[in-house]
């Protein structure tokens, strides 16, 4: 496995390769990351994992300079899942204009409204921020295929849609979310949780398998909305700030009607300072 930190050794490195995988993480990797890893590996003859914590999709007040940096840790784990090239780029590899201070990327990825709802709602420009630096990603890697979790849900759907309408020839293929015993869904920020945080995480997976139960057993005379009001009160009662409980139609993520029998029920919520989010898809 090869460490490489600018475009020109990458470049060098995939010279030939022509089943080439593109795995995009921030690092602190963990066993979901993983996953896509070997998801990657058995598509691919090369697999290609970028670790970069990406500035342009963090807010002003979010947590870009404390986002947890474990490069040895990551490239021992990466090792051993079979990764072929760790593409480590610096901020002024990836952002050619960047100054020290100003990331000065005035063209970015101009995206649909979906990408103001859900999560976009109270992160402003992050879904701008993540398809920009994943079309850049593309650009220099140039790879057949990527993978990407389904826990970022809103983040899969939106670069699907980019990937169909740049007529990138891109395959995007998605793994499913790995959870802890608990049934918490592993993310990086994880580690911001408190012990007595961790063992209430799980909550938020519990109200969704709920959510889940209550649509299948009301099938499609289910009243979405109460259904969301009432996990949303659920959640707030066990101490958390809610940002969104929504039951949405998989294929196009506007609000499921009672039609729709290919639904995705998506959370978002703050434990102390903590945020997470976590889906369960489901068939009616
Ligand atoms: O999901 C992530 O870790 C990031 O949003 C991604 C796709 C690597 C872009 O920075």
């Amino acid at each position: 496995m090869q460490t490489l930190d600018s475009i020109a050794k990458l470049h060098r490195a995939l010279e030939g390769q022509n089943s080439v995988a593109l795995v995009p993480t921030m690092g602190n990797l963990h066993a979901g990351h993983l996953d896509l890893v070997k998801l990657a590996k058995q598509q691919a003859t090369c697999v290609v994992v970028s670790i970069f914590v990406n500035p342009l999709q963090f807010g002003a007040n979010e947590d870009l300079a404390n986002y947890p940096r474990t490069l040895a840790a990551d490239c021992e784990k990466l090792q051993a899942a079979g990764a072929d090239i760790v593409f480590v780029p610096s901020v002024a590899e990836m952002y050619p204009d960047f100054d020290g201070q100003d990331l000065k990327q005035s063209i970015s990825v101009q995206l649909p409204a979906v990408a103001n709802d859900l999560c976009g709602a109270s992160r402003p420009g992050h879904f701008a921020g993540v398809a920009t630096v994943v079309l850049k990603l593309f650009n220099l890697v140039q790879p057949q295929l990527a993978v990407f979790g389904k826990k970022d849900y809103q983040q899969l759907f939106i670069i699907r849609e980019m990937v169909k309408q740049f007529n990138l020839a891109i395959a995007i293929l998605a793994a499913d979310t790995v959870r802890e015993p608990s049934g918490l869904a592993m993310s990086s920020r994880n580690g911001y949780l408190s012990r007595t945080e961790k063992a209430q995480a799980s909550q938020l997976h519990a109200e969704l398998v709920s959510v889940c139960a209550q649509i299948k057993q009301q099938s499609h005379s289910a009243n979405f909305l109460s259904l969301e009001q009432a996990a949303s009160l659920n959640l707030q009662r066990q101490g958390w700030q809610v940002d969104y409980v929504a039951i949405r139609a998989a294929s196009t993520l506007q609000a499921a009607s009672a039609q729709d029998s290919d639904l995705v029920v998506l959370a978002a919520a703050k434990l102390g300072t903590t945020r997470l989010i976590d889906n369960l898809s489901l068939k009616l």
